[in-house]
């Protein structure tokens, strides 16, 4: 059974991943994190309200033992500016996991190739280790 967190279920595309996630058999924890709640009841879900998706040190002990994390906060471009599409889009794709930058990420896959490691689904900390090796 796997424990999923979801950003942007109050949305088109996060709410239809939702309605999926708490339908389907392997799925035994739904933890939504958003600005709104869903304004859905289901034993499954879990909801978490939380303002600044830049910063999540003061959540992030609640977001350990998931198994994945579906992503689907965001903003169409359509008017908005470069600074602030990049802002929500990657500033905040990258901050729940603020512990690893895409140069990490990039070292740790050279490293996995090169020498290898044990696991085949690499969590921050193992990118983190893997970037250094
Ligand atoms: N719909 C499509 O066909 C489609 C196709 C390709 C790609 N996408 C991309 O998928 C993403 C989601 O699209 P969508 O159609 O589901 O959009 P949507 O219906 O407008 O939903 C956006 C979601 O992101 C959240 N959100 C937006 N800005 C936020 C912010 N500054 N801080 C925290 N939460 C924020 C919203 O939460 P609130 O309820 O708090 O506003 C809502 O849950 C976008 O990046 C979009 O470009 C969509």
């Amino acid at each position: 059974m796997k424990k999923v967190i979801i950003t942007g279920a109050t949305g088109m595309i996060g709410k239809g991943v939702l309605l999926e996630c708490l339908d389907h058999k392997m799925i035994s924890e739904v933890l939504t994190i958003g600005r709104n709640p869903t304004g859905l009841e289901h034993p499954k879900l879990k909801e978490l309200i939380h303002q600044d998706f830049a910063d999540f040190s003061n959540i992030k002990n609640q977001l350990s033992d998931y198994d994945a994390c579906f992503f689907c906060l965001g903003r169409s471009a359509a008017g908005l500016g470069e600074e602030e599409y990049r802002h929500i889009t990657y500033n905040y794709t990258i901050a729940p996991d603020s512990v690893v930058d895409t140069i990490q990420i990039g070292q740790a896959m050279i490293n996995t190739v090169l020498k290898g490691y044990p696991k085949k689904v690499l969590r921050s900390k193992d990118i983190l280790i893997l970037s250094k090796k």
